[in-house]
């Protein structure tokens, strides 16, 4: 697959396959990604890879915060949205509903319900990284640790997976900090779920949408 193509066709995925990536195919994307750019090549990046046992005890865990309704405190504050970003938030989530739950969907509370647990458990990914930094190298870190989650994202299609890159995975940072050894000195920036897609999802159809080039880009001098 080409560069151009990997960035063009790269999706979030949010239905996968139960098949576990194995080990020795997420440490090879992993030792790739390495090679993602840095400030001034400090590389603060650690990853917490998370698999079986491990990774079932975190889904529930964070399952179970979201049933309770719990207040949430994640290391990057959520932003208060304002226009034109809370509305191309709004239409995500209206194109996402949609698209699984056309109008006369039955039971159709019951199924957006499910379908928020399920973000709460990674979409149901077999594995999932999360990435964390030094808090005292923030904010650059952030910026880094941003470059290289789009990096294995791409990377990852090369081995035939699908990620998700999740912020709401790390509503509740402690529960990760705790299970997973994390010291306080860090600060998780995100979480991505990965796995094989799984074809038969229909939320992995969705159609995307992206402002066209006018509306970022100011030409000086060109
Ligand atoms: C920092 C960041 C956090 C995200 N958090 C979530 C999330 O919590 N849940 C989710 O379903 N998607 C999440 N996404 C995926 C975005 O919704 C997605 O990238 C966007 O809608 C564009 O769609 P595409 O990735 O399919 O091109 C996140 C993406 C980024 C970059």
């Amino acid at each position: 697959m080409d560069i151009i193509e990997a960035i063009v066709n790269r999706s979030s995925i949010r239905g996968f396959k139960s098949d576990p990536i194995p080990r020795n195919v997420l440490e090879e994307l992993l030792q790739t990604c390495l090679w993602a750019p840095s400030t001034w090549n400090m590389q603060p990046w650690e990853f917490a890879v998370l698999g079986g046992e491990v990774m079932e005890e975190v889904k529930a865990r964070l399952e179970k915060k979201t049933r309770m309704g719990a207040d949430i405190d994640p290391d990057i504050p959520e932003p208060e949205l304002f226009n034109p970003y809370l509305q191309r938030q709004i239409d995500l989530m209206t194109s996402i509903d949609t698209h699984q739950f056309p109008p006369g969907t039955s039971m159709v509370d019951k199924k957006r319900a499910e379908y928020l647990l399920k973000g709460s458990r990674f979409y149901d990914a077999p594995n999932a990284i999360i990435i964390y930094t030094e808090k005292a190298l923030c904010p650059s870190a952030i910026f880094d640790a941003g470059i290289i989650t789009q990096t294995i994202a791409l990377a990852a299609l090369a081995y035939g997976l699908g990620t998700c890159i999740m912020a709401r995975v790390l509503f509740w940072p402690d529960i990760l900090k705790k299970l997973l050894r994390i010291p306080e000195s860090k600060l998780i920036v995100i979480g991505i779920a990965i796995g094989y897609p799984d074809p038969q999802a229909l939320v992995n159809s969705v159609s995307r949408a992206r402002e066209p080039l006018d509306t970022f880009a100011r030409w000086h001098g060109i």
